[in-house]
């Protein structure tokens, strides 16, 4: 049995009474793999890969910023496993003729020290992709697709249960291919309203087969990826699962229905959970809190129906209160009721939360914004010369993805990239 967590974890308790507090700087390891420290790059789809192919020299800079700054473990996003997965035009589908570039990426983020993991996901009914001959997004009922409205396909159809068992070989083969490309880790998207949260929503999932209904029978198809990844990556690689607390909307999933998904998901050998909640395509801003970022999104918009879509969905994307370790109240819930490591994720934004965090029970922390204003912030942490991260959660950067790649408009340290045309 492949150990999940370090031989001597730091939580190791002196006495019953008195658990020794994380360091958030000493190394760790999950499912043996080893971490120089419990800081890790959130996935923040970076937009180099323009085209769907990785920018390599761009992308390679984008995470080597990450790992020279000193997180131990830094997320490539969004790995689409198929192309009808994709939710934006510029994103990569793993594929075989990308691993060249993707190894360029990886070889990038070991040179200085840290591991790399990669995001795998698929849009469901939430795709911008018209497919071979108008062909539709696929989703877990049919529905409407806010997404395809911009190319010119606004309704997803229900996945056939012939099409699920070929679904989970496309995630699997892709978390194989990138393990070529030399990832250490695999995170598998079952948040953020994608096709796996899809599954796992009530408001969305409506099927009468055994893949709706009751959490057990919405969770089957996420569990049945979780198996076939394994299948395929073997047991020395973790795989990291991002899901949601709460989807945050009417009739979405809540937090009873994800505790009970947390332990499925522990008792199918996932290695660690990263808890966030909110869905991309309903209430982004649940996600992030903060302003909302819909104005700056309409603005670096090409196209006119681009902008037309967005400022119909901005009534869903009004700002929202922000707080540090916004999740963490309902984290606690899970906490109590699973033994695999927990990471926290949703405003970590200085280094007093993080010691927070890993005191009330998280393992390791994932940094997004925080990193974007700063790539080389926990080094920062580390040698002192800073306590806050100094990102004021604008949320421009989420905009920015649409624009040139993803950067901070405070603190432009992130490399540019490739133009698009
Ligand atoms: C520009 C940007 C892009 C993002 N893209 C993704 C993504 O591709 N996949 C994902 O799971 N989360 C994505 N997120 C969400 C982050 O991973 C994270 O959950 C969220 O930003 C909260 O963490 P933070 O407070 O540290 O930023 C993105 C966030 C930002 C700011």
């Amino acid at each position: 049995m492949v150990r999940r967590t370090s031989p001597i974890p730091s939580t190791t308790k002196c006495n019953i009474s008195m658990p020794r507090p994380i360091d958030p700087f000493a190394p760790w390891a999950l499912r043996g793999l080893a971490l120089r420290n419990r800081f890790i790059k959130a996935a923040t789809f970076e937009g180099h890969c323009p085209g769907g192919k990785p920018d390599r020299e761009g992308l390679a800079a984008f995470h080597g910023a990450f790992a020279k700054g000193g997180a131990a473990l830094c997320t490539v996003s969004y790995g689409s496993v198929e192309p009808g997965g994709r939710t934006l035009d510029d994103q990569m589908c793993l594929q075989d003729d990308i691993l060249d570039h993707l190894r360029h990426v990886t070889d990038a983020i070991h040179r200085h020290g840290a591991k790399a993991s990669i995001q795998l996901a698929h849009g469901g009914g939430f795709s911008k992709w018209r497919g071979w001959l108008g062909k539709r997004a696929r989703g877990p009922s049919n529905g409407l697709n806010s997404l395809g409205m911009l190319v010119g396909t606004p309704f997803y159809r229900a996945l056939r249960l012939n099409e699920l068992p070929r679904l989970a070989e496309d995630f699997r083969v892709s978390a194989e291919r990138a393990v070529q490309a030399g990832f250490d880790a695999v995170e598998l998207h079952m948040g953020h309203g994608y096709l796996l949260s899809q599954f796992l929503c009530p408001a969305i999932n409506k099927r009468r087969d055994e893949y709706g209904g009751s959490v057990r029978n919405r969770a089957r198809f996420p569990l049945q990826v979780l198996r076939a990844v394994r299948q395929g990556v073997g047991d020395a690689v973790p795989i990291i699962v991002k899901m949601n607390l709460r989807d945050g909307f009417r009739g979405g999933l809540e937090i009873e229905d994800s505790v009970a998904f947390a332990k499925l998901l522990e008792a199918n050998d996932a290695d660690a959970l990263v808890l966030s909640g909110g869905s991309s395509s309903r209430n982004a801003m649940y996600l992030f809190r903060g302003q909302t970022f819909v104005h700056a999104l309409i603005k670096v918009q090409r196209r006119k129906i681009d902008k037309w879509v967005y400022r119909m969905a901005a009534p869903t994307m009004k700002s929202l209160p922000f707080k540090e370790l916004y999740f963490l109240d309902l984290a606690k819930q899970v906490m109590a009721a699973v033994d695999l490591p927990l990471i926290c994720v949703g405003g970590v934004q200085s280094l007093a939360s993080v010691h927070r965090a890993l005191a009330e029970g998280y393992q390791a922390v994932q940094l997004g914004r925080a990193l974007i204003h700063d790539p080389a912030l926990v080094r920062h942490y580390q040698e002192g010369s800073k306590t806050e991260s100094g990102c004021t959660i604008c949320n421009q950067c989420v905009a920015e993805m649409d624009r040139d790649g993803v950067r901070c408009v405070l603190n432009d340290a992130l490399p540019t990239r490739v133009r698009l045309a």
